[in-house]
């Protein structure tokens, strides 16, 4: 494939690449992807959103005052985000906030705010083993050192005691989820903001993933726990529109309890013969495209579009979740609490990994997740309202790839190969090793094969092999392997 041909291509042409490439993906749309995406499965949501991204494209956020239009766009969203989450007029009336390009850079702000607030020559963030590792992003870039507390097994959360006892003087924040990635439970908020609290330290809530869900479950009866700015010692609360908010990627929302917080978040420079830089995000240069698109999507799908997703996604939820807890060798890892339903093999006979791959020929893409400290190996749903018409064809569906993920059994792995994955070190990854274990397993390493995972279809033996390794080879397999990929082409 080659990007710069030396005479242009028709506009046609280009789109049929494009359209031709695209058809190598899975699938964004139709609920079959329980990853990634975030499917409103209705009609008009993405239309209207790209339409609205196509007139913000050209403008830029780095200066509001030169494009006062994404200014009072921006303004409004974060104004809504800040109304669901206990701000506003019927809340916490002082809090302030901006879009971000996802809940990465959200939380690195929120890192980077607390950090720069309080100075310590060895500053640490506090967090549960469950909080998303864009918080060990921002630790190991800002030079935060993050002190890890276990969560229970059984509840999938920290204790509050433990995490009491994780604050220091050197504390710069403390973070916890609302809900959890991997298992879509709420942390104890009040508890853990009161510890914060008590010892002056910030306290962050990550409700990236659920925080646009959670208040409208609440309103349809869903025992929600208290995790917003209602809360006291909650600081900040990031929430992300490109995930519950249905809206295209590149939005989220990070919200301070008032402007003193906010304040470290800014950098602005003028020592410089240029135009004076002052920017609240981490980017410069800003594309008002998502901005508009999360403007309009919150505009058309309104309160009550909301409240109509959420129901349909937890209906589905709840169906998934009686599906899986009737089928003989499987065990939900906790009730789901919000759009999240995580699943463990009860049964050595059945291999989770061989149902991940069984589920994915019949068209199910689940995000298999390795075992980790004492929690054995899951399987994640993320459940979108687009999922609710396709639960009848997943039950059965499923009934099907047990049966086969049994006939089967569990995969067979050289026991050698094992051991090796097990006393490897990332030291011993050079380039050649990685190279030479992917194409041994089946990856195309093709830089020029233009459409298709790299990844083979079964990944059984894969995933198995890589939860054999410590996390520390676990990350540096990945990086090499990614970085065997990002190759150019020509
Ligand atoms: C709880 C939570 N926090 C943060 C993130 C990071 O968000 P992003 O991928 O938009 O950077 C995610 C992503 O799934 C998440 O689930």
């Amino acid at each position: 494939m080659q990007a710069l041909p030396s005479l242009g291509v028709p506009a046609d042409q280009v789109l049929a690449e494009i359209a031709a490439l695209r058809a190598g993906d899975l699938p964004t749309h139709g609920g079959r992807l329980f990853a990634y995406v975030y499917d409103p499965g209705e009609s008009g949501v993405e239309e209207l959103a790209l339409a609205a991204h196509a007139m913000g494209a050209p403008v830029n956020g780095l200066d509001p005052t030169a494009f006062p239009s994404l200014l009072a766009m921006e303004n409004a969203v974060v104004g809504a985000a800040s109304a669901l989450l206990g701000g506003g007029p019927d809340g916490v009336g002082s809090v302030v906030g901006n879009l971000t390009s996802g809940g990465t850079e959200s939380l690195i702000l929120a890192v980077k705010a607390a950090r720069d607030a309080h100075p310590s020559t060895s500053p640490t963030l506090v967090t549960p083993s469950t909080a998303h590792p864009a918080f060990a992003k921002a630790a190991s870039y800002l030079r935060v050192r993050p002190v890890v507390v276990p969560v229970s097994a059984t509840t999938l959360r920290p204790s509050p005691m433990d995490i009491a006892a994780a604050v220091t003087d050197d504390t710069v924040l403390v973070a916890c989820s609302a809900p959890s990635y991997a298992h879509g439970v709420v942390d104890p908020v009040p508890q853990i903001a009161a510890a914060a609290l008590a010892r002056g330290v910030r306290c962050h809530v990550d409700a990236c993933f659920g925080g646009w869900t959670l208040p409208y479950l609440r309103r349809l009866g869903v025992p929600v726990p208290s995790f917003d700015f209602s809360v006291p010692g909650v600081t900040s609360v990031s929430v992300d529109l490109h995930k519950y908010g249905y809206c295209p990627k590149g939005v989220s929302v990070l919200l301070h309890r008032d402007e003193s917080l906010r304040a470290p978040q800014y950098f602005a420079f003028a020592d410089w013969p240029g135009y004076t830089m002052v920017n609240p995000t981490i980017a410069s240069t800003r594309s008002g495209g998502p901005i508009a698109a999360a403007y309009a999507t919150l505009r058309y799908l309104g309160d009550a579009g909301y409240l109509r997703l959420a129901a349909a996604a937890v209906s589905a939820v709840r169906s998934l979740a009686s599906a899986i807890s009737t089928v003989d060798g499987l065990r939900l890892m906790v009730e789901p609490e919000s759009t999240v339903v995580v699943f463990t093999s009860s049964d050595p006979a059945l291999d989770l990994f061989v149902l991940a791959d069984e589920l994915a020929a019949r068209g199910w893409h689940t995000q298999p997740q390795l075992a980790y400290a004492d929690l054995p190996r899951t399987i994640h749903l993320t459940v979108t309202a687009a999922v609710e018409p396709q639960v009848p064809g997943f039950r059965s569906d499923l009934a099907a790839a047990v049966a086969a993920a049994r006939a089967s059994g569990p995969v067979s792995v050289d026991a050698g190969l094992l051991e090796f994955a097990a006393a490897l070190t990332p030291d011993q990854l050079t380039t050649e090793t990685v190279a030479a274990l992917a194409s041994g397993l089946g990856f195309s390493l093709d830089a020029s094969a233009s459409s298709g995972s790299p990844l083979p279809e079964r990944r059984a033996d894969i995933n198995t092999l890589v939860e054999a390794a410590s996390i520390p080879v676990r990350e540096a397999l990945f990086g090499a392997f990614l970085s065997l990929l990002q190759r150019p082409t020509y």
